[in-house]
């Protein structure tokens, strides 16, 4: 008779419902960017959870070919997760029931946090929250017909600094059944100006005690990462475009979030920390592209769509003007590596200029809102009607 050890497993460092990480670190759903080849592209790098692109509830109802091709996750993908955004409930949960029902995620996010002018014009995005009872709905809705799912809600601060919303709201979705709560500590207003305002996290966490507060905005390294836990008492983070060109950011996160645990010596930590040279950058953004040609099963489109993250992936590297527009203008493989291979591979990591800031930033907007929103924090059945125009056109959070 042979005598096993019992294997000790150690508690995960943050559970949604029930998906334990081991890390507590979440990709910020992202349009245009979180597919499924990019989540791969991160989870090479690091643990956590990888949330989709945002889909909208109607076109996922309507099955819209598009849609149900971003819905797809990698059989590597675990566990799944997709962000939906929509304004009415019930669209919301007929949404939810076909994911679960079809077995297509393991957790389910909403998207209450955009600020484009387009969406909060006719009360969508960060403008919807102000109307609490239908947020609290939606929130109740989804989670219903999601069972054992999971559901999360992220969202911003609130429109203005006049009309803040995330306390309240907040308190609605986890009375509502929601498994964690994120927050982009701006208002639709900040829109991506400025420095994210971690003291809102810090306050939110002192709101709410039942589910897990994620804190999201201005993190740029796995320092940054384990500096807004600490200073806000958060229990994750959710990191969007600081891993824009840089999938290792994720590798970073996990040490420097094991270093925090105990689990690894900040000496050991150093070891880990990713310091790709041009080669590795090179062979990366090849990577993302070939990721990219499975997706969309078309190397053109992969081609075309990569264009975008060049500058990303080349920052703070000495590669010529002549190489980055040639990669900005790519059409094939083939003319990537050729591109590529005109680079001098061996240059190593360039440090900070390679870090820091990237993707969106710019200046507050006002928020366009629908005539008379501010008057209630309700809104009745006609003006319900309105809303469904918000949830076309939308580009993200
Ligand atoms: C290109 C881009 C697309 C985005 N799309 C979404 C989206 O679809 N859903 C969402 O909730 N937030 C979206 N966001 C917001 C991010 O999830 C995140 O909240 C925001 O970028 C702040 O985090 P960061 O400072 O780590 O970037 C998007 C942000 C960017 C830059």
């Amino acid at each position: 008779m042979s005598i096993t050890a019992p294997v000790v497993q150690a508690p995960p460092k943050l559970s949604i419902g029930p998906i334990g990480l081991d890390v507590p670190v979440v990709l910020a759903p992202m349009a245009g960017i979180t597919n499924t080849a990019f989540r791969r592209l991160c989870r090479e790098f690091g643990a956590g959870l990888y949330v989709s692109e945002m889909i909208t509830s109607r076109a996922l109802v309507e099955r819209t070919p598009e849609t149900m091709r971003l819905i797809q996750h990698h059989p590597s993908e675990t566990p799944r997760s997709i962000q939906l955004y929509g304004v009415d409930p019930a669209t919301m949960a007929a949404a939810a029931r076909i994911l679960v029902e079809e077995d297509r995620t393991d957790h389910i996010d909403m998207n209450f946090g955009c600020p484009v002018p387009k969406v909060t014009r006719k009360g969508g995005g960060a403008a919807l929250p102000w109307k609490l009872d239908l947020f609290r709905e939606i929130v109740e809705q989804v989670v219903e017909a999601a069972g054992p799912v999971p559901v999360t809600v992220k969202m911003r601060k609130g429109i203005d600094s006049d009309h803040l919303t995330y306390l309240e709201a907040a308190k609605a979705a986890e009375g509502a059944g929601a498994a964690a709560i994120a927050l982009h500590a701006r208002t639709a207003a900040d829109f991506y100006s400025g420095q994210a305002d971690w003291s809102a996290i810090t306050r939110l966490k002192e709101t709410i005690s039942s589910i897990p507060v994620l804190g999201n905005g201005d993190i740029w390294s796995g320092e940054d990462g384990v500096r807004m836990m600490d200073e806000t008492g958060c229990d994750g983070v959710v990191v969007g475009r600081g891993c824009l060109g840089r999938p290792w950011l994720f590798g970073d996160l996990s040490a420097a979030f094991r270093v925090r645990s105990g689990e690894l010596s900040a000496a050991e930590a150093e070891t880990l920390r990713a310091a790709p040279s041009l080669g590795d950058v090179a062979k990366t953004l090849r990577r993302h592209t070939e990721l990219l040609v499975e997706f969309f099963g078309d190397e053109d489109r992969a081609c075309r769509d990569i264009r975008k993250h060049v500058a990303w992936y080349l920052k703070g590297y000495p590669a010529g003007h002549e190489v980055r527009a040639a990669l900005s203008t790519v059409t094939s493989l083939a003319a990537m590596d050729e591109i590529l291979a005109s680079l001098d591979w061996s240059l190593p990591y360039p440090g900070v200029d390679a870090e820091g800031p990237r993707g969106r930033a710019g200046s507050p907007k006002n928020p366009s809102l629908p005539e008379h929103w501010l008057e209630s924090r309700t809104l009745a059945g006609a003006g319900r009607a309105d809303l469904a125009d918000a949830e076309l056109s939308h580009s993200g959070g």
